[in-house]
């Protein structure tokens, strides 16, 4: 597989203090990627690593398959990057200062107050264009941040906490936005400690705990991996529940509103199957509902670690 980000037991210390224990990080090409772990977990630290902000203590980053921070210059072109902290030029307007992060990008001035103009309207801040940057909110700002990040049309967006001061509905546009650009096989590596928001925006997950990743893959594959769970509901559950707890190929059987969870022995999965159902018709029970049990994402990271409340 062609991996966009590539990195190799990615340490960082600050002083004696390890933040990032070798992080092994696989963003395919044309994928959402959500960087996702509680506040301090070291997102913006990895971040800054990638983007060349901060120097690895050891390990290695490709991007584009090119040695990061080696190629520095050569992969930022290719890369729109928004910062966790809001821009710095307070005195500039909004529509200067996309004007000049274009020209910084390489774009002819024309082209560079073009897209500024494009962008500011695509972001939504179109009428605030000749506003200081520092008489905006933070969420304008963020949107500005956007606007930026998306100069040259890059092929790659590296996005940090891209909506933590957004409100409600410029997070559902926010995340419409990011839902088309996928569709234009951009590669997004987006952090977030917003769970419910990975889910929406991401078809890929990175879970970070204490600098540690603790689960990485296709969201869809992660949350199928208690493979041997089952949901079931029949028109009698607790009858199908008494005789479930008695069966040596079940080793947990609980209800959950209205849903038999089973958690079956996988060397006696032949039984469940064939042994269940035949039971079932011989009580006359009918069989209303018989799946996999699909862990949502929310499940697995309170399995791995207690994530914080959404802090709105
Ligand atoms: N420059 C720094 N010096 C020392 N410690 C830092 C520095 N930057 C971040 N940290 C620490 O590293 C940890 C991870 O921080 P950070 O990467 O900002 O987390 P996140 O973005 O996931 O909230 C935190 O404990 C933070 O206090
Ligand atoms: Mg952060």
């Amino acid at each position: 597989m062609e991996y966009v980000i590539e990195t190799k037991d990615l340490t960082k210390f600050f002083g004696k203090r390890n933040i990032i224990y070798h992080l092994n990080l696989k963003v395919p090409k044309g994928v959402v990627y959500g960087f996702l772990g509680p506040n301090g977990a070291g997102k913006t630290t990895t971040i800054k690593m990638l983007t060349a902000a901060l120097r690895p203590t050891y390990g290695e980053i490709r991007i584009f398959n090119l040695e990061m921070p080696q190629n520095r210059v050569e992969i930022m072109k290719n890369v729109g990057y928004m910062p966790e902290t809001p821009i710095a030029y307070d005195d500039m307007t909004i529509f200067d200062f996309l004007t000049y992060m274009g020209r910084l990008s390489g774009l002819k001035k024309e082209e560079a107050r073009e897209q500024a103009k494009k962008l500011m309207k695509y972001v939504g801040v179109g009428k605030l264009a000749l506003n200081k940057i520092k008489e905006l909110s933070s969420g304008q700002k963020q949107r500005v941040s956007f606007a930026s990040a998306l100069i040259g049309d890059p092929e790659l967006l590296i996005l940090d906490e891209p909506t933590a001061n957004l409100d409600p509905l410029g997070r559902i546009e926010f995340i419409g936005k990011i839902l088309s650009l996928a569709k234009e096989e951009k590669t997004i590596f987006v952090s977030s400690h917003i769970v419910s928001e990975v889910e929406k925006m991401c078809n890929y997950v990175g879970l970070i705990n204490q600098g540690r990743l603790i689960a990485q893959g296709k969201i869809s594959e992660l949350t199928e991996i208690e493979e041997n769970d089952y949901d079931v509901s029949t028109s009698d559950n607790k009858t199908a529940i008494e005789f479930l707890k008695e069966k040596p190929y079940v080793r947990e059987v609980w209800e959950e509103e209205n849903i038999i969870r089973v958690k079956v022995d996988p060397r006696f999965l032949d039984e469940f199957f064939l042994q269940f159902p035949k039971y079932l018709t011989s009580q006359g029970i009918r069989l209303k509902l018989f799946r996999p049990h699909t862990s949502p994402l929310e499940r697995i990271l309170m399995e791995k670690f207690s994530i914080g409340e959404e802090s709105d």
